[in-house]
């Protein structure tokens, strides 16, 4: 009890941890704005003629640009405007990295507007027709944001965007009551498509560049305002933040830095956040490897990341092989009290985290270790990820027996 209280009465650099926290969405977005004027501009018909006509865009950009934010932030005003103009225009922002089939993601779209159990048993088309007479029944519109839709479209082809475009096609003169825009890292998933799909979305194509430290500079000030006790960075530690997160433009490494920091500082009990804790808190973390991606891991990706860690936490060589790693992965699995999962699984698993950049691979040079792929970190220490993935898994509560 004494210790409790005392650590919360603890003062702390932060005056609000969560305006730094990943899902938060501020409420200006600097360095932003020629964005969400244009997009406003390409979905001016969608709200003066509702029902007339739809619109597909793509944004592209890299990791940290801003594409996630200013769309959510884009879709929350176009639905305030959209009422202002007396219509119903729901905004749903969907993950196709977490929702990893097109069941999941229209299921999500469905609970936007239908919260509670999920469906089950039903065919994707069925799931599809249930919203479909939802939102014709209950006159409502939808703008869905597709987000990480280049790594979904990879591994599963061009149906989810068929279907969501299909329904617009469908009859003629029917209402086109469904909106997309789509996000992605690179635009090269575009040979997946057909043509004509293809040359729409490039047509609408936004392109989101990395920032650089003079803008990083502005974007942490202002983040700094709503979320760091005044006067506890100093301009010059605001420079060496911009400037480190510069060299990848990633806003969100920036910021990750900032609070990583602001944690070093609360645990040494001061309450400035110094350059020196900015230089530890950056031994913390990789822009490769975000919280982000990790949260969105599923368990057993989790769990084969671990084995990973493991291993090359005691290993001499960089780089461990396949087949050692899947040996590995079978003890985590029964620590944690999980069945692993089978030899093909766990080979999609190494693609998709190599996809997602946590995990790099290479093929062995011949005569070495035979012809095998092997594996290895980007540049975090083994230790570090391992912590970052044992906390996780405990917060899922995977393991535990009840
Ligand atoms: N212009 C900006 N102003 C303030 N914060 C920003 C800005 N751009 C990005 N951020 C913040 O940086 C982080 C990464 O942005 P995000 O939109 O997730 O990038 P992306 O989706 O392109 O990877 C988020 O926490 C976001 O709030
Ligand atoms: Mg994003």
């Amino acid at each position: 009890m004494e210790i409790i209280r005392h650590e919360l009465q603890r003062p702390s650099v932060f005056i609000d941890e969560a305006k730094l926290s990943i899902d938060y969405v501020p409420p200006n977005l600097p360095h932003r704005e020629e964005h969400l004027r244009k997009l406003t501009q390409l979905f001016r018909g969608v709200i003066e003629t509702p029902g007339r006509v739809s619109q597909k865009v793509l944004i592209v950009g890299d990791t940290g640009s801003g594409k996630t934010s200013v769309t959510k932030l884009f879709g929350k005003l176009l639905s305030e405007v959209a009422r202002n103009h007396g219509f119903n225009l729901v905004y749903v922002h969907v993950n196709a990295r977490r929702e990893r089939t097109e069941y999941m993601i229209l299921n999500k779209i469905l609970s936007a507007f239908q919260p509670g159990i999920p469906l089950r048993g039903l065919s994707t088309q069925e799931l599809l027709s249930i919203i479909l007479e939802y939102i014709e029944s209950n006159n409502l519109y939808l703008l869905v944001t597709l987000d990480e839709l280049g790594v979904f479209l990879k591994r599963r082809g061009e149906e989810l965007l068929y279907l969501l475009s299909r329904t617009v096609d469908d009859k003629l003169n029917a209402q086109q009551r469904i909106s997309l825009i789509g996000i992605s890292r690179s635009p090269l998933f575009g040979y997946i498509l057909d043509p004509s799909t293809w040359s729409t979305l490039q047509k609408n194509m936004l392109r989101f560049n990395r920032y650089n430290s003079r803008q990083l500079r502005d974007i942490l000030n202002f983040r700094i305002k709503e979320a760091v006790l005044e006067g506890a960075v100093s301009s010059s530690t605001i420079d060496l933040i911009a400037d480190i997160a510069g060299a990848s433009g990633d806003a969100r490494y920036a910021l990750e830095v900032l609070y990583k920091a602001g944690k070093v500082a609360d645990e040494k009990g001061v309450l400035r956040i110094l350059p020196e804790y900015v230089r530890s808190a950056k031994a913390f973390i990789t822009p490769e490897i975000r919280r982000e991606v990790l949260l969105d891991l599923s368990t057993h990706r989790i769990l084969l990341l671990l084995a990973v860690c493991r291993l090359l936490k005691a290993s001499e060589d960089a780089y461990i092989t396949t087949g050692e790693l899947e040996a590995r992965y079978g003890l985590v699995c029964e620590e944690y009290a999980q069945t692993s999962r089978s030899h093909t699984q766990i080979w999609s698993y190494i693609q998709d985290l190599v996809g997602l950049g946590v995990l790099s691979s290479k093929l062995s040079s011949v005569g070495q270790r035979g012809n095998t792929t092997l594996v290895s970190l980007p540049d975090i220490p083994a230790s570090v990820l391992e912590n970052e993935l044992e906390l996780l898994l405990e917060k899922r509560k995977v393991g535990v027996r009840t």
